[in-house]
């Protein structure tokens, strides 16, 4: 069965209460929750982690290595985090990006991503939207790499 991780960074965990004008007010747990039953009715196994701590996500992302698809937002890490960037590139697991705000239509720090350039793609903006884009994305390019490799 393919696994595929939901790694969500920094404050992301206060989804719900955090400035839900920018945010809304979906909970993460609602989030996970989605993806999760989503992915299970496609008998994809899906792994969820969030962190505040840079250190704990780039371990974790390590340990699951070779799971199949990454859904990742970042948080700030997406402005900052090198190491992270990093982690990303050695495990060479194929993932989105995705953040709930348009970070463009936001301060100058924030237009500036470690992350765009090396994943298949980036949603912004879409809200928690964008996390079952993704979702549906990661499904199709699982089901087609299923699909190539049982021609071969
Ligand atoms: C975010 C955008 C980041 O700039 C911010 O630091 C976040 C959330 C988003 O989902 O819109 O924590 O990744």
């Amino acid at each position: 069965m393919p696994t595929v991780l939901l790694l969500n960074g920094p404050n992301l965990n206060l989804l719900g209460t955090r400035e839900p004008e920018i945010y809304g007010s979906t909970t993460l747990m609602e989030i996970e929750e989605q993806v999760s039953s989503v992915l299970r009715e496609h008998k994809i196994k899906c792994e969820t982690f969030q962190s505040n701590s840079e250190g704990e996500i780039i371990d974790w992302l390590q340990k699951w290595r070779d799971a199949d698809f990454l859904l990742l937002n970042p948080g700030a890490l997406t402005h900052t985090s090198v190491g992270l960037r990093d982690t990303v590139l050695a495990i060479e697991i194929p993932f989105l990006e995705i953040h709930l705000s348009n970070v463009h239509q936001r301060e100058k720090f924030r237009h500036h991503s470690y992350f765009s350039d090396i994943a298949i793609g980036s949603l912004v903006g879409l809200g928690i939207k964008g996390y079952l884009l993704a979702t549906q994305f990661a499904v199709d390019y699982l089901e087609q790499k299923e699909k190539s490799a049982t021609n071969d």
